[in-house]
């Protein structure tokens, strides 16, 4: 199927801190800024057509000078760790890829900070 654009400044999508546009060659109008500690997330929904596994893209920038990892929570359950390294400027953009199964319909995205530093500045999720 197509690959959808999720973006993390755009309902449905729920952005645990404060949605910014600061930071040059973000996708849509904006990213996600959580703040700076454990927990701090980033949620999505994800339509599915039908029940399967699936590549979780997640467009990130992270210039901070170590990772941001985060647990990619799928319908309440943990199912991947991603790690979010460091791309050298709040303005280099990456993705992060992960798999995960989803379920057909509405399934809910987590992205939940696992270090003190919160997430990396996310900017959107493809599936
Ligand atoms: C800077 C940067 C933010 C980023 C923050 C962080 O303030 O401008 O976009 O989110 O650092 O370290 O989390
Ligand atoms: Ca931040």
């Amino acid at each position: 199927a197509a690959t959808v654009r999720h973006e993390a400044e755009a309902a449905p999508a729920v952005c645990g801190g404060v949605v910014e546009a600061n930071h040059a060659g973000h996708s849509g109008s904006g990213f996600c800024n959580t703040d700076n500690a454990v927990g701090v997330a980033l949620e999505f929904k994800v339509d599915a057509a039908a029940a399967g596994t699936v590549t979780l893209a997640f467009g990130y920038a992270n210039g901070g000078t170590a990772g941001r990892p985060g647990e990619v929570v799928v319908n309440g359950a943990a199912v991947r760790t991603a790690q979010f390294g460091a791309t050298g400027a709040w303005t280099s953009w990456v993705t992060e890829t992960v798999t995960a199964q989803l379920n057909a319909g509405v399934n809910t995205v987590r992205l939940q900070a696992t270090g003190a530093t919160g997430l990396a500045n996310i900017d959107y999720l493809d599936v």
